[in-house]
């Protein structure tokens, strides 16, 4: 049985979180981008209970969360390109792939075993409890492996019907898609994945541009081909859609679609909103029980490359993991 609380009575409960996260548990934690499953990154078996409750393969390392700067500095040595991005990004839905700080307490799992971690710090609630903690959360959005993230705290419980888990009900996530992953390498940026922190916005920071990866290596989830899959099959940049397929639309391209059922991303184009609603829209659609999703063009710009991205992974061919 899974336990709401209001974020608004979050103060009152914060040394009951942190009396779970100190006895290993995972607690289900909203941030800005998505709900995250989150437990204490320097225990070994609260980091695999969360591998566990997500049936997550375990080459997949995890975002190891901090509260600030100088909690950021003992786990992940930044250099003046990291330091630059974290100042004007941090809190914020920016992760950052550094390498390891010396001694570093936290837990080889939560980095699988790599030299390097991805550390964000979180706005909001999040950011409190951490704080509160006083050690970083490794948090993976809070959804089973492969299914679609979770943007509310209804979506969390539906995903751990039968766990004993404690999560903070903070309302729709303000982002709605998870954060953008660069991982920095001599001064170069590589985007891991796109999000609301655009390649254009670290250019200006940074004065680097990022450069999208290309690799055999799973670095990202992202980069996994079947990922934020709905049951039903997601058919992209549609034009048209037949009478028996449900439709997500983008601003007003078909205003006679024959469809039964249709959300829209955004009345008005903005890709923003369109975010902020796709996972909670997409989700919707595939619990009305239709085979197909049709889904208007977004276009391929900002964080509409992000919104691409994840709608690209939900029309891979399933079992691709
Ligand atoms: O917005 C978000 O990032 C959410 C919220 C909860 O913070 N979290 C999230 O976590 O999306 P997750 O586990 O679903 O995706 C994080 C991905 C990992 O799967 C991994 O591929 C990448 O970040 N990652 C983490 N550490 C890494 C590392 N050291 N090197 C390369 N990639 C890493
Ligand atoms: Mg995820």
């Amino acid at each position: 049985m899974t336990l709401t609380i209001r974020v608004n009575d979050l103060d009152v409960n914060l040394q009951t979180i942190c009396d779970l996260l100190c006895e290993g548990k995972c607690i289900g934690l909203p941030t800005e981008t998505v709900y995250g499953l989150a437990a204490d990154a320097t225990n070994g078996r609260a980091v695999a209970r969360i591998f566990e409750m997500k049936g997550r393969p375990k080459f997949n390392p995890l975002i190891c969360h901090v509260s600030g700067m100088e909690m950021a500095r003992e786990y992940g040595r930044f250099d003046p390109v990291s330091e630059k991005l974290a100042q004007a990004f941090w809190p914020g839905p920016l992760t950052i792939v550094l390498p390891l700080a010396e001694g570093t307490k936290v837990h080889p799992l939560v980095s699988a075993g790599l030299d390097t971690i991805g550390l964000r710090c979180p706005e909001g609630p999040a950011r409190d409890v951490i704080a509160s903690f006083g050690k970083p959360l490794a948090a993976p959005s809070a959804n089973r492996s492969g299914k679609i993230s979770p943007t509310t705290a209804k979506h969390v419980s539906q995903q751990f019907p039968d766990a004993e888990l404690m999560i903070v009900d903070a309302g729709r996530c303000a982002v709605g898609i998870e954060s953008t992953i660069v991982k920095i390498d001599d001064g170069n940026i590589c985007l891991l994945r796109p999000g609301a922190i655009t390649s254009e916005m670290i250019a200006e920071v940074s004065g680097v541009i990022p450069v999208a990866t290309v690799s055999n290596k799973i670095e990202a989830p992202g980069m996994m081909e079947s990922h934020y899959a709905p049951d039903a099959a997601v058919i992209l940049n549609c034009d048209s859609c037949p009478s028996d397929a449900a439709l997500l639309k983008f601003g007003n391209r078909m205003p006679n679609a024959a469809s039964p059922v249709s959300l829209n991303l955004s009345e008005t184009g903005d890709l923003v909103e369109a975010a902020a609603n796709l996972y909670a829209y997409v989700k919707q659609l595939d619990e009305s029980g239709i085979s197909k999703i049709c889904v208007e063009p977004i276009p391929m710009e900002g964080l509409g490359i992000a919104i691409n991205d994840r709608l690209t992974r939900s029309a891979a061919p399933r079992g691709i993991t």
